[in-house]
């Protein structure tokens, strides 16, 4: 079963008077423990078509289904990290991740001890007790993401989770994503407008065009797993970049 489908999707904002169509008829699927990308030009609807997902925004027209279920526009219990994760700066780094337990109904303790067993795993050990501005750019998307990975749910929602970072902390955090990935065996939904953040981590990618968004591409990814850096020489991801690229300048032209 997919976890996952949009089916169909138009969807709009409406700011007073005006009205501003962002997708126009958006069909994607999540399989189970599938990690699948959308990539797509600045202000194309790809931060929309995560909020749907999440229920945090009703489409015009269109159903999506987590798990076979119309949500219907309300709120899901999905790891959702937003485009602007932003961790309250007045909360340790512990206390920040533990957020989701405690909505969840953990007391304050069981929740800082689950926090704490999963830091290293994060590569954040000794810093429990750190507030973000003590923490760097890597170390504070780290957290949000340890965050996100606290919501017990099977559907992971990333907005470009990378985007702000140097290259070479972005490629560590990539790795160890997929390293996340495979251990919990969820299903992902990353956005990014980076083309070689797509084929490096995902299965399977969709190329969104510009707004009004429509899907222009659906691309397997059939490289091996685990991803290795060195892949990103290999003639196969020329290959997918080439094809990626074309389907975005297409778009441009
Ligand atoms: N809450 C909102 N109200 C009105 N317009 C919005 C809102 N959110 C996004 N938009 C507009 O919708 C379009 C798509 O936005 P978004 O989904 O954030 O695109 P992307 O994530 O691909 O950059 C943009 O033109 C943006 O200005
Ligand atoms: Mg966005």
């Amino acid at each position: 079963m997919k976890r996952l489908i949009l089916q169909d999707i138009h969807s709009s904002y409406y700011t007073g008077s005006q009205v501003l169509p962002v997708l126009d008829g958006v069909s994607l699927q999540v399989g189970a423990g599938e990690f699948v990308s959308v990539l797509g030009p600045s202000g194309s609807g790809k931060s929309t078509i995560l909020k749907l997902a999440a229920g945090l925004l009703k489409p015009d027209r269109g159903q999506v289904l987590i798990d076979g279920e119309e949500i219907g526009g309300h709120p899901q219990l999905v790891s959702f990290m937003p485009q602007q994760d932003l961790l309250f700066p007045w909360k340790t780094l512990q206390d920040n991740a533990a957020l989701p337990l405690l909505a969840a109904g953990l007391s304050h303790r069981a929740a800082r001890n689950r926090v704490k067993e999963l830091l290293p795993v994060f590569g954040l050990e000794g810093f429990a007790g750190y507030y973000p501005h003590q923490l760097s750019g890597g170390m504070r998307q780290r957290a949000a993401l340890l965050r996100t990975i606290m919501v017990e749910s099977n559907l992971m929602l990333l907005d470009e989770p990378f985007a702000a970072l140097d290259a070479l902390t972005r490629e560590s955090l990539q790795d160890w994503l997929l390293k996340i990935w495979s251990r919990y065996q969820r299903s992902v939904l990353l956005v990014t407008h980076s083309i070689d953040e797509a084929i490096y981590l995902a299965d399977r990618i969709y190329v969104i065009s510009e707004r009004p968004g429509r899907i222009r591409l659906e691309q397997r990814i059939d490289l091996e797993r685990p991803r290795r850096r060195s892949l990103v020489t290999t003639p196969e991801f020329s290959l997918y970049k080439k094809i990626l690229i074309e389907a975005l300048e297409t778009e441009r032209a």
